[in-house]
């Protein structure tokens, strides 16, 4: 048996904001940097889960290559050999399984999935589209196919985590033991010691910040020019209540700039709690998180043009030809299974 494995992605849908980084590509780092000597790591980009709702698909190869990009810059050591990094649709064992997964996976469990509701209200039965509704299965091939153990993931992914298990059990007591079922909910949160950051919009406080809505001045992209994301910062939604108070449901834009502060500082929240309780000018908040910010995003900015594009496609080309490997010998395990090979 190699290491246990580790293994998230995050999709190439849009671009990357304040939020994801903080809530989801950090974490990552942190992660390789406490256990790489124990795990293998598989940080992927999910490029064919990107377009179940529409995208600019004029962006998707270079956006794909820009997530790999920002990982790099926050920090995660790509050379590490027991890390991995892939692009989904360059390996095509995970089209393969979903669709033997998909003949496993019964209808009614899939449509209780509650993003796929979420869309398909947004949307309309008549445009929601079936790749949506397949979404939670080609993840489960995503996570199956590697005999992970480990899927740091945020909260609104916890359901397509069950029904990984789900189908993973399914399969093993129907076939034989051949997929590791990842550790349920609960286990996965205390591995990833992941409390649950949600960075808010900060036009629409009550609103998580998301590259899925459109809502610039509440977004703070990666990408923004520094004096940008001041502007926003400046004009963040507040509150009339006139004393700052940590109450994410009272005063949801003061806590959001609160949260924001306490991460890129890099303190507890209950320390940046105490630096501001009680007192009355938000402009000072706003102003000293616009000032971090605007620090925060010039040294990443100018991290993530030191990386060299033509070397992290080197090492994902070379890392996409062994987890091809991987995935086809497991892939073969299964289509052994189900009849399809001998
Ligand atoms: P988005 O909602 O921006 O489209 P995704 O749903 O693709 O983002 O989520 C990508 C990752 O980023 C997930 O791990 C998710 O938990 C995390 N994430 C997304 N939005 C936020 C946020 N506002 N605060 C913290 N983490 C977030
Ligand atoms: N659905 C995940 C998200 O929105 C992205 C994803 C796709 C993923 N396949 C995965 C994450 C497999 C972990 C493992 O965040």
């Amino acid at each position: 048996m190699g290491k246990p494995v580790i293994l998230t992605g995050l999709r190439s849908n849009d671009q990357i904001h304040i939020g994801n980084y903080l809530g989801a590509i950090l974490p990552i780092v942190k992660l390789q940097k406490n256990h790489s000597a124990d795990y293998q790591i598989n940080m992927f980009v999910p490029d064919l889960h990107s377009f179940t709702t529409p995208i600019d698909h004029t962006m998707l190869y270079q956006n794909t290559l820009n997530n790999l990009k920002v990982f790099a810059a926050a920090g995660l050591d790509i050379n590490n050999s027991d890390t991995f990094i892939y692009r989904q649709s360059f390996i095509p064992a995970h089209s393969e399984l979903a669709w033997i997964l998909d003949c496993f996976t019964y209808f009614g469990e899939a449509s209780r999935m509650i993003e796929f509701k979420d869309k398909s209200k947004k949307f309309g039965d008549s445009t929601v589209s079936v790749g949506q509704f397949n979404y939670p299965i080609l993840m489960a091939a995503d996570i199956l196919l590697y005999d992970a153990k480990w899927v740091p993931l945020g909260e609104d992914q916890q359901q397509h985590l069950e029904l990984t298990r789900d189908i993973a059990i399914r399969f093993n007591n129907k076939f034989s033991d051949i997929f590791t079922v990842p550790e349920e909910w609960k286990k996965q949160l205390e591995f990833t010691n992941r409390s649950s950051i949600r960075i808010k919009s900060l036009r629409n406080p009550e609103n998580k910040m998301s590259k899925s809505i459109q809502d610039p001045n509440g977004t703070i992209l990666m990408s923004d020019e520094p004096d940008e994301a001041v502007k926003k910062v400046m004009s963040a939604t507040t509150d009339s209540v006139g004393k700052i108070n940590y109450d994410p449901k009272n005063q949801p834009g003061i806590s959001n700039l609160i949260q924001i502060s306490a991460l890129l500082k890099n303190v507890s929240l209950d320390d940046e709690i105490s630096t501001w309780i009680d007192k009355t000018s938000y402009g000072d908040l706003k102003q000293s998180v616009a000032e971090l910010v605007k620090q925060f995003l010039a040294d990443f900015q100018s991290k993530l043009s030191a990386i060299d594009e033509n070397e992290l496609k080197t090492k994902l080309e070379s890392d996409e030809k062994q987890v091809n490997e991987i995935a086809n010998k497991k892939l073969l395990d299964v289509q052994k299974a189900v009849g399809l090979r001998q």
